[in-house]
């Protein structure tokens, strides 16, 4: 396929690198070529002509937890009046509310749950996304739902082990830890990372510490839910195990982003869960003069960003956050693939995979 007179916008390393007039050639799901459309090679397949709409890699949802059952519509009502999602989930609200409901619905159930937010995400221009378990708390439960998150896509998904998500009512803390920083791990062949929520209400940095170290000695990438509500201090764990990204970061130190930036650590950031919850946003200014690369994700979940749409995290991202445009698409293209583990997405180069959106639209901003 040619796809041809497109404002083509590439996101290489220098940039957005827009290309007005551009042309891209599409051989086996690959991108065979890509230039202005004077020059584009004569394909055997099929025209499509752009008429000068904005053509771009296939978006990357760099954190979004897709699979889970039943839903928290009632909390998303006490919040309104009011009620933080700390105070709800410590009265066994929360992610817990969300555990009893995995625990107990079908593989069927749980399939096509996750099947209808991920075709809504398609449909908001995703290809890539990042895909956490969390919502089981077991050892034999977080497998289960790793091997469905094996069975879903499109999306591209990138499965994330989260079984340090939040410590399971019925074992004992210290041996949950130990059950995510062991056998857990030991079953997750699937996972293309493993995160841990490292925060006040959630696990300890020396809990995060220990699963995180144990889980980078097995050769997995790793990631963490650090400083939505505290900063203790995980962003800078992160960055010092080499890992992907550090996500949330209402609260994080200078050191920290430096620290960050020095890793190739990027900074992913979750406007949706940020502005639903009335968090303070993010410190961007300190994030970008640290040198950090930022990421953008729907965190799709049931308690705290029901939402499938990165456009609406983009939205939310330069409005309410202070990301520029040009940030704001780097953060679901290029960057978000990185944290996301598949860097070979979200760029439009050759060789890259054949993962595009054609918008409605001629003007990028
Ligand atoms: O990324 N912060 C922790 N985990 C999710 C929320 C999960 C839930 O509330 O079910 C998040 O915001
Ligand atoms: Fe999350």
């Amino acid at each position: 396929m040619l796809i041809a007179d497109a404002l083509v916008m590439t996101c290489g390393e220098a940039g957005l690198g827009l290309l007005p007039g551009g042309a891209v050639l599409v051989e086996d799901a690959r991108i065979a070529w890509v230039g202005p459309t004077a020059d584009a090679p004569a394909g055997a397949g099929p025209r499509v002509e752009a008429e000068g709409r904005l053509l771009t890699p296939g978006l990357v949802d760099a954190h979004a937890h897709p699979i889970f059952g039943g839903e928290r519509a009632a909390e998303f009502a006490q919040r309104a009046q009011g009620c933080s999602y700390q105070e709800i989930a410590a009265r066994g609200g929360g992610i817990l509310s969300t555990v009893r409901a995995t625990r107990e619905a079908s593989d069927e159930m749980l399939l096509a749950g996750a099947r209808a937010r991920l075709s809504r995400a398609v449909a908001h221009g995703t290809t890539t996304m990042e895909a956490k378990t969390g919502y089981a708390l077991s050892v034999d439960g977080e497998l289960r739902l790793l091997a469905l998150l094996g069975r879903l896509g499109p999306p591209t998904l990138r499965p994330s082990l989260l079984g340090a998500h939040a410590v399971p009512p019925e074992i004992p803390r210290a041996d949950y830890v130990a059950a995510c920083a062991g056998p857990m791990l030991d079953g997750a062949a699937g996972a293309a990372a493993v995160d841990v929520f490292c925060d006040e209400g959630a696990f300890t940095l020396e809990e995060a510490r220990t699963i995180l170290t144990a889980a980078k000695a097995r050769g997995f990438a790793v990631r963490a839910h650090a400083g939505q509500f505290a900063d203790l201090g995980a962003a800078g764990l992160v960055a010092s195990l080499g890992g992907l990204s550090a996500d949330h970061l209402e609260h994080v130190s200078e050191e920290q982003a430096l620290a960050m930036a020095a890793a190739g650590t990027i900074a992913t950031l979750l406007p949706g869960a940020c502005v639903q919850l009335r968090l303070p946003p993010p410190p961007v200014v300190r994030l970008r003069a640290a040198g950090c690369r930022f990421a953008l994700g729907t965190d799709l979940n049931p308690g705290s960003s029901m939402s499938e749409s990165l456009p609406l995290q983009m939205w939310l991202a330069t409005t309410h956050l202070g990301l520029t445009v040009e940030e704001a698409w780097l953060a679901v293209t290029r960057d978000a693939a990185r944290a996301a583990g598949r860097p070979e997405a979200g760029r439009l180069l050759a060789g890259a995979p054949a993962d595009l959106v054609l918008w409605d639209a001629t003007d990028y901003r």
